[in-house]
């Protein structure tokens, strides 16, 4: 049996404390797994005055995946700081971000809902080119958005969009997912999501290459939206969406709203991709209010470590992982943010009992 190396990166806040619930529900699988422990984020910068350790950014070139907790970022600009996760993405190349956004069985996720966000993760605002100009009465931002960037995460978005074809026929077979009354989709579809009606040059260079790649894929059906009424669209009627691609902001902010639909930060997981390498991490911070305290929702990480297992190539796992979480969901398990009193001991021990069946 392959032994997979996994790096865990807690990194800060209630990270100390999921991504260890995430270890021991991986360490519970009929898998091999050899864990690797490293340190980056706020606590470490403090300590040593760098937030990505050079031990960290080496030792995870080694691993075969990686799970990412949270770190706590300063608003406020300080000398030597810069974020983690940001340079990992970099450093790695992880230029898919891939958000699934699927009805959970709690009261406060809607029903209907699976889609995947897939967001553009290397450029846009986020190339950080910001100065001050006229006695610094005037910032100014660069957004950068490049051909080559936009066709490979419309290739990431088209391939994940054929690619859940047969995911969602299961799904929907599986009672718990709570989509049993969806009807079948016809054929895949991809939403690109853009601001070309105003930035005609980067938005429209986005969209002009998502719409070339599309024509690759005749399979799928694509449509393009605006991304302020893509916002509205998406919390009115969340359950028309397939796959849904955009640029590097847009894509962060549509997928905190849309995490809000289905029962919020603390069930919503993520990945970052290369074509060789994931990082999954939740998509919630460091929850600085709750921190330390054993109260922080587990599933988020849990189901993070589902979507690296899907993506080393051990879908059953995969699966088995998420029908655990949502069975123990279901069965009325519910942390503080979900309004329950569960705790993350008590969750997760819930979620590692339910993994056999
Ligand atoms: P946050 O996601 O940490 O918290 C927002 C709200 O959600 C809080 O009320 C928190 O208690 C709750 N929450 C988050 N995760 C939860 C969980 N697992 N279980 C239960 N409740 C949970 O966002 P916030 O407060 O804006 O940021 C806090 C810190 O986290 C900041 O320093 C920020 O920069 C950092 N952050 C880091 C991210 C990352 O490492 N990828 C992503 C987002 C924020
Ligand atoms: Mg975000």
């Amino acid at each position: 049996m392959q032994t997979y190396r996994i790096a865990l990166i807690p990194g800060d806040g209630v990270g100390q404390e999921v991504v260890p619930a995430a270890r021991r529900v991986l360490a519970a699988l009929p898998l091999a797994f050899e864990f690797v422990e490293l340190d980056a984020g706020w606590e470490v910068f403090e300590r040593t005055g760098s937030a990505l350790p050079q031990r960290t950014a080496s030792a995870i070139r080694g691993c075969d995946g990686a799970i990412f907790g949270a770190t706590q970022s300063p608003s406020r600009k300080v000398e030597g700081y810069s974020s983690p996760i940001l340079a990992l993405r970099k450093q790695l190349d992880l230029y898919a971000n891939l958000r699934p956004v699927v009805s959970m069985p709690v009261p406060r996720s809607r029903p209907g809902i699976d889609m995947l966000i897939v967001r553009e993760n290397t450029e846009c605002l986020y190339v950080r080119q910001e100065r001050l100009e006229d006695g610094g009465n005037t910032a100014v931002a660069q957004r950068v958005i490049t051909r080559r960037a936009s066709e490979r995460i419309a290739r990431k978005a088209f391939e994940q969009a054929r690619l859940r074809g047969a995911l969602l026929q299961r799904r929907r077979g599986q009672s718990l997912m709570l989509h049993s009354s969806l009807p079948p989709r016809p054929s895949p579809l991809v939403t690109v999501v853009h601001k070309a009606n105003v930035l005609s040059l980067t938005d429209g260079l986005f969209r002009e290459a998502c719409l070339a790649v599309a024509r690759e894929y005749p399979d799928v059906q694509v449509e393009e939206q605006i991304v302020d009424s893509m916002v509205y669209r998406m919390i009115r009627e969340p359950e028309r969406y397939d796959v849904i691609v955009a640029p590097n902001l847009y894509g962060d902010i549509l997928s905190d709203a849309a995490a809000a639909l289905v029962g919020g930060l603390g069930l919503a997981p993520s990945a970052n991709a290369s074509d060789t390498f994931t990082l999954v991490e939740p998509v919630h911070g460091s929850a600085p209010d709750i921190a330390g305290r054993g109260l922080a929702n587990p599933c988020a990480a849990i189901l993070a470590a589902a979507q690296l297992l899907a993506a080393l190539g051990e879908g059953s796992a995969a699966e088995q992982v998420e029908a655990a979480v949502l069975r123990t969901l279901a069965e009325g398990f519910q942390s503080a943010d979900l309004g329950g009193a569960a705790t993350t001991e008590t969750m997760t021990a819930a979620i590692v009992e339910r993994l056999n069946g």
